[in-house]
């Protein structure tokens, strides 16, 4: 059964600190048109948030318009990582357009290029060349093709991709294909004979995985061959194409069995692709999630903190992937348009002047020292965590049967939203915490406290 959010205000405790502000009921009564009119025009695969209507944002603040104010611990999942309406994001699109320079096509404009050389300069020296698009999805897609024509290059049936199931990679066909749910991509009504999934290797997928000795070679190794028990032929991968941790809790994959995946695609000649659009830009405590696992791969999705804010998303590599498709034939409409250009890099600036990656990886250690604390105090509620830098996944159980409690992680959000806390609901047994990587410390504090409080108020309510 999905919890369902009340819609009908709820009379909360009034909140006022120095970081939030609760005044209302809970939707807020002024609010509650626009909810129903949403309802009313707009299809329903957008709804099941939270029933909070955003007015105004400011760095790590969600305000209404009736002057409730939430710390935002989504950064919505996670495009602000610089903050939300970030000045030096803010002022750059005022100026782009003062300019009055909104669209270009594919005509050449200033700002693409400064965009694209910041992103060249900034990420590692393999990525040469990069493709701008609006979307995540489309990022991800291009990478299939990106690595499909390479395989091509070397075998014309080289054409297998390989991915995780339960991964998140978009919502357009191919990206859905890419995900291996049947629940998700049961609507594309046949599957692509060249997409093979692999199981995500979650700490309990393993026999043995407290042993700190488990062997995560062998375990993918063993995936492998069950994969080519399916059909597939090693020497017609083109690429992997991995979410650099599994979206919905925020689970990391084992060192050593990335470091298997990386050598085996260096002995089958196939690409290695590392999904960042939800981890990237200093999200982990490093620029990439990728280079947690210590290996080079040979493309990036890139998306959401790209830009901080508009659509612009990317897929970056070496000149000679990245010139693989002929001229034309690999453009979009809206790509590089100069506002998401202007944003883009007046994002990545604030990202290199606030030192944000470092300052990720240094708040991200009071976070995990809280939510290590909070998983001992309710050890019969939260089965596992998740944590690097300024992002943690917690995943709730049923303290009388162990089983995933997806209802009480709906419960937990709903409680510490009326606190004035926005967490990331997922829908399923996780919750995660990513702020904007700009929060105060004290800011913090405050959002796990409440977070605290939610967790206590939630377990004596269900009681
Ligand atoms: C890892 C990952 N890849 C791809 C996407 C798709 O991005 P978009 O929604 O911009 O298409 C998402 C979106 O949540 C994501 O988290």
């Amino acid at each position: 059964m999905k919890y369902q959010f009340s819609q009908a205000p709820v009379d909360v405790s009034p909140v006022s600190t120095k970081y939030r502000k609760i005044k209302t009921a809970i939707p807020a009564p002024e609010t509650l048109k626009i909810l129903l009119d949403l309802e009313k025009y707009e299809s329903r695969s957008m709804h099941g948030q939270l029933p909070v209507v955003w007015y105004r944002t400011e760095n790590f603040q969600v305000y209404d318009v009736c002057g409730n104010c939430w710390i935002d611990f989504t950064s919505t999942i996670f495009v602000a990582n610089a903050g939300h309406a970030n000045p030096q994001i803010t002022s750059a699109l005022q100026k782009t357009i003062d300019h009055k320079l909104l669209h270009t096509y594919t005509f050449a404009h200033e700002m693409r290029v400064l965009f694209l050389k910041k992103l060249i300069e900034i990420t590692p020296d393999q990525f040469e060349k990069a493709f701008l698009l609006s979307a995540g999805t489309e990022a991800t897609e291009c990478a299939v093709k990106l690595m499909r024509m390479h395989g091509q290059t070397i075998n014309p049936a080289k054409l297998s991709i390989i991915s995780f199931q339960g991964a998140m990679h978009g919502r357009t066909m191919g990206a859905e294909m890419l995900k291996g749910d049947p629940s998700q991509s049961a609507w594309i009504g046949y599957r692509d004979p060249n997409m093979y999934h692999l199981p995500f290797p979650y700490p309990w997928a393993a026999k043995d995985a407290s042993n700190k000795k488990y062997n995560w070679t062998k375990h993918f190794e063993e995936d492998m061959h069950a994969l080519k028990a399916k059909g597939l032929n090693f020497d017609n991968i083109a690429g992997f194409m991995i979410e650099s941790y599994l979206g919905w809790g925020a689970i990391f994959y084992p060192v050593a069995y990335i470091k298997a995946l990386v050598d085996f695609a260096k002995e089958y000649d196939c690409l290695v692709t590392f999904d960042e659009i939800q981890g990237g830009f200093g999200r982990s405590g490093k620029l990439f999630v990728y280079q947690h696992y210590d290996v080079e791969p040979d493309l990036l999705c890139l998306g959401k903190s790209l830009s901080g804010s508009l659509p612009l998303s990317a897929v970056i590599g070496s000149a000679e992937i990245m010139d693989l498709p002929e001229f034309g034939s690999m453009s979009s409409t809206h790509s590089a348009n100069p506002l998401c250009c202007s944003a883009g890099l007046a994002n990545l600036e604030a990202i290199e002047t606030g030192n944000l990656v470092e300052e990720s990886a240094r708040k991200g250690e009071i976070l995990h020292n809280r939510i290590n604390a909070l998983k001992k105090k309710y050890s019969d509620r939260i089965s596992y965590i998740f944590c690097k830098g300024l992002l943690a996944g917690i995943i709730f159980k049923s303290p009388a049967t162990g089983k995933p409690d997806g209802f009480f992680a709906s419960q937990v959000c709903e409680k510490a939203m009326q606190k004035g806390l926005l967490l990331v609901h997922t829908g399923r047994e996780s919750i995660k915490i990513g702020p904007p990587l700009t929060i105060p410390d004290g800011a913090l504090e405050e959002g796990l406290d409440v977070f605290d409080e939610a967790l206590a108020e939630t377990i004596q309510d269900t009681k």
